[in-house]
């Protein structure tokens, strides 16, 4: 059993836009349903759950509006914080003990489903993985705005979702971690897991600014955006 755990909970605040992104509708359908939409046409997805805020019900509703899937479980309310979005998913899923889950931010929409299944492939073996992509850039530590020294960029990974675990790993890493996470492979790492990087891509990158939200519109007119029809 592999349950997907898409967190929604956000309010969006760098994008900018009046509905939290996950709302909006990039060419008519919204950021959360081509997510969903992603997982849901990979058969080893057994179950999937999503977290959104308090209040957030009405366009949780209207954003999935038609889709019957029987895996897709009620949603649930999640926290201020990412990891406590990410904790209250787990929670909830507790209940019906699935070996493995993909933990991936509903605000990655290109998503392939390579990533998704290389990232559960490496989860045969290792106790955690994770999409992530090698730098290209050189990278400079600064202090007010001057380089100081080169940093080896070639120990840096950009980490993206899914990140993918043992069920009954990360749920107990959550319920051990104080203080606040930026992404679970943080939290694994705490607990002593260890965490295989899977090659992610440049496609599947997080809409955060209305920069991204044009980038993912341009995209999409173009047909290249990677994303599944
Ligand atoms: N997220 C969540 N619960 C939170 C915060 C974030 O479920 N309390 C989710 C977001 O909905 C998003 C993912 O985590 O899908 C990645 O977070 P981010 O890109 O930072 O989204 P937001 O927190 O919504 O945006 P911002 O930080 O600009 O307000
Ligand atoms: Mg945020």
């Amino acid at each position: 059993m592999s349950a997907a755990l898409i967190v929604a909970a956000g309010r969006g605040t760098r994008a900018g836009t009046e509905l939290p992104k996950q709302y909006v509708e990039l060419d008519g359908k919204s950021i959360l349903r081509r997510t969903v939409d992603v997982f849901l046409g990979l058969p080893e997805i057994t179950r999937l759950t999503v977290v959104i805020a308090k209040g957030d019900a009405a366009a949780y509703r209207t954003a999935l509006e038609g889709l019957t899937d029987k895996r897709l479980t009620n949603p649930v309310e999640g926290g201020d914080t990412r990891s406590a979005s990410v904790r209250a998913g787990l929670e909830a899923l507790a209940a019906t003990s699935p070996a493995q889950v993909l933990i991936h931010d509903a605000a990655r929409p290109f998503v392939s489903s390579e990533t998704i299944l290389g990232v559960l492939n490496a989860l045969n073996v290792h106790d955690g993985a994770f999409a992530a992509i090698p730098i290209v850039d050189a990278i400079w530590r600064a202090d007010g705005g001057f380089a100081i020294s080169p940093l080896d960029r070639s120990v840096l990974w950009r980490a993206q979702t899914p990140q993918g675990f043992r069920f009954e790993s990360i749920l107990s890493a959550h319920r051990t971690f104080e203080g606040i996470a930026a992404d679970d492979v943080e939290v694994a790492r705490a607990a002593g897991h260890l965490v295989r990087i899977v090659e992610g891509s440049e496609a599947n990158f997080k809409i955060t600014t209305p920069a991204d939200l044009a980038r993912a519109r341009a995209e999409l007119a173009l047909g290249d955006a990677g994303a599944p029809k």
